[in-house]
């Protein structure tokens, strides 16, 4: 059982994180002290925390190198929720590569490296950077976009991202996506969560807009999420807390458009109140 715990968040996010108060009155149910720090606080010494967990650090993908170094320090002075090989493999959607060889099904995505050309499936695409979130420089285009859509390419590529084109799936509007949550390894609890992509334009804040509702998972969602985080704990070890958002593709079955390893947030307010402290138990041992 740890003591003291830090909640990573950052200026921007104070007070837009729906899992904080359900999650901090979880912990101090647990008996665990909780301080809510700004990953970029200077006058924080971590190495007073028994833990530190990465929350709504939202910001990080247009900081991404600052955060990097951030890490490293503070994981050499504690222990860093989820931990840094982690962190960093969810980083960087090219892991949806990885799951696909593995044989987890994934949303249909073609990698495009910068010096690279972009090359679309017929119909409407989806382009977005390999590091982001929030939907930040992601970007739906018509079938006759394709031409912005190119732009688009060209612009992450100049950010030196690596570009992931993939067809737009008419089922995310339709019906949306489905976050799938675990905790300590152990599926926990679903939700349903509509996001308003932008067409052809990018969002300006820290996230799109959502729209979310609770869900009961269903066994076949539960199957193909368990796959994915079941070869991410073989790989690189038992994530406390991870989200794999499924989405159904064109055939009618589910596949992975991500796996949040980061910073997730967790759905807790759509949740049997029990997840909050289940949450908590798998901060605090
Ligand atoms: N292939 C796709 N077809 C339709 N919509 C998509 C597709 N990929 C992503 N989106 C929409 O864009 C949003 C952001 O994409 P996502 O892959 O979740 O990246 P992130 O959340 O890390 O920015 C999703 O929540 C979804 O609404
Ligand atoms: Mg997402």
């Amino acid at each position: 059982m740890i003591g003291r715990l830090a909640w990573v968040t950052t200026q921007e996010a104070r007070g837009r994180d729906e899992d904080e108060p359900l999650g901090l009155a979880a912990l101090d149910r647990a008996g665990v002290s909780v301080d809510v720090v700004d990953w970029d606080d200077h006058a924080v010494d971590w190495s007073l925390f028994d833990r530190v967990v990465l929350r709504s650090a939202w910001d990080y993908p247009r900081r991404l190198d600052e955060f990097s170094t951030w890490l490293e320090s503070v994981d050499a002075v504690t222990d860093l929720v989820n931990p840094p090989a982690l962190v960093r493999w969810s980083l960087d959607k090219q892991y949806l590569a990885e799951l696909a060889e593995a044989g987890v099904p994934i949303t249909p995505t073609v990698f495009v490296p910068p010096g690279s050309p972009a090359c679309f499936p017929p119909g409407g695409v989806v382009v977005k950077p390999a590091v982001g979130a929030g939907s930040v420089d992601a970007a739906s285009y018509g079938a006759d976009q394709h031409e912005e859509a190119t732009s688009h390419v060209t612009r992450l590529h100049a950010a030196g991202q690596v570009v992931l084109v993939q067809p737009f799936l008419r089922s995310i509007p339709e019906e949306g996506e489905w976050p799938m949550v675990f905790l300590d390894g152990r599926f926990s609890h679903a939700a349903n969560k509509r996001v308003a992509l932008p067409q052809a334009g990018t969002v300006d804040d820290l996230f799109a807009p959502e729209r979310n509702v609770a869900h009961v998972a269903t066994a076949a969602q539960t199957e193909v999420a368990r796959a994915a985080v079941d070869l991410v704990s073989d790989r690189l070890g038992t994530p406390t807390y991870a989200r794999v958002d499924l989405v159904r593709d064109d055939s009618g079955g589910f596949c992975v458009l991500e796996v949040e390893l980061v910073e997730p947030s967790l759905f807790l307010a759509y949740a049997e109140p029990a997840a909050a402290d289940r949450f908590a138990a798998a901060l605090a041992h």
